[in-house]
C-alpha cells in the first residue's frame, strides 16, 4: 500500500517513549472502521473533494485510491478473491500482459497507528495533539485509545469528513478528549501554537496546487526542526509495512 510521506513533529519538552499494546483498542478502531465503510463509497473519496479528484487524473499511471485504514491488507486480498478489486490492470486490452495498480491511502492504517503511538511518540499525558487534515479521524481515535494525550484536535477543510467523524466521537463517547474543527487550518494559528504534537499525513501534496505546495515549502527547515531518526526493527512487519513505515518522520521544534 503506498503513502505518501507524513511528519510529527513535537515539542522538546516531551519526555521518554512509552510502549504498550491494547487488544481491545484494536477491536474498537476495525469497528469504527466498519461504521465508516457503510457511510462511504468503496474509495472513500468524496465528490466535494474536487482537488483530490483532479491529482487522481493526473497520475501518470492507473491509480486506485483504497483508504488503508478502512481496508487492511486481508480484506482487500478477499476483495480481490470475491472480484470485486484488482491489484493490476491490462496494459493491453484483452491480453494477459498486466502490471500492478498504484495504491494511494489518505488515512494511516492500524499498522500504522500503533507504530506512531506506540513507537514513535513519546508519552503524550497531558499533551495537546493537532491532526491537519483530520479527514476521518483516525489520527484522533488512535491517539485516544492508545495514548494519554489530554486533548486531540482534528482540523478538517471538508464539512462531510467533520460530520462523520462528529458521528464517530458521539457513537464511541471520545468527545471528552478530542474535538474536530470545521476549518482551513491556515486560519488557526493560535491552535498551532498551543499544540505539543502536530500531525500532518500527507496534507499538502494532494490537496494544494504545485505553486501553494512551493510557498509552503519555502522555509528554512533546519532553522527550526530538527529529524529524530526512528528505529523500525521495534516492530516485526512484511516488506510493505516497512515501506509504510519508512514515509513516517519524526521532527523536534527547536
Ligand atoms: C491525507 S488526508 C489526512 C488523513 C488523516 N490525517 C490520517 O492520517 O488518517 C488529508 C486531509 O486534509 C484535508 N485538508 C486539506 N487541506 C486542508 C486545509 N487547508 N485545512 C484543513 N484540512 C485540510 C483534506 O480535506 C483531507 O481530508
Amino acid at each position: 500500500m503506498h503513502q505518501p510521506s507524513c511528519g510529527v513533529y513535537y515539542s522538546k519538552e516531551l519526555g521518554d517513549f512509552d510502549e504498550f499494546t491494547q487488544d481491545n483498542n484494536d477491536v474498537m478502531l476495525k469497528n469504527i472502521a466498519d461504521d465508516l465503510r457503510s457511510c462511504l463509497p468503496p474509495e472513500a473519496v468524496l465528490c466535494s473533494e474536487q482537488l483530490a479528484l483532479q491529482k487522481i487524473r493526473q497520475q501518470p499511471e492507473p491509480t486506485v485510491h483504497v483508504d488503508a485504514f478502512l481496508y487492511d491488507e486481508d480484506f482487500i486480498d478477499s476483495l480481490c478473491e470475491e472480484g470485486k478489486m484488482s491489484r493490476n490492470y491490462c496494459t493491453v486490452c484483452g491480453s494477459h500482459q498486466t502490471a500492478p495498480l498504484g495504491f494511494i491511502s489518505h488515512s494511516f492504517s492500524l499498522m500504522e497507528l500503533k507504530f506512531l503511538f506506540h513507537q514513535v511518540l513519546p508519552d503524550l499525558s497531558g499533551k495537546v495533539l493537532v491532526d491537519i487534515g483530520s479527514r476521518l479521524g483516525t489520527v484522533l481515535y488512535g491517539g485516544y485509545l492508545y495514548s494519554s494525550a489530554a486533548q486531540l484536535c482534528g482540523v478538517e477543510l471538508n464539512g462531510e469528513f467533520c460530520q462523520l467523524q462528529e458521528m464517530i466521537i458521539k457513537k464511541y463517547e471520545f468527545s471528552d478528549r478530542i474535538k474536530v474543527l470545521h476549518a482551513d487550518v491556515c486560519t488557526q494559528g493560535p491552535l498551532l501554537q498551543s499544540a505539543d504534537v502536530i500531525v500532518m499525513n500527507n496534507v499538502f501534496e494532494y490537496f494544494l496546487t504545485e505553486a501553494e505546495q512551493a510557498r509552503y515549502a519555502d522555509l528554512q527547515l533546519s532553522c527550526w526542526v530538527e529529524e529524530i531518526p526512528l528505529n523500525l526493527d521495534v516492530c516485526q512487519q512484511s516488506e510493505t509495512d516497512r515501506e509504510a513505515l519508512e514515509q513516517i518522520h519524526l521532527y523536534k521544534v527547536l
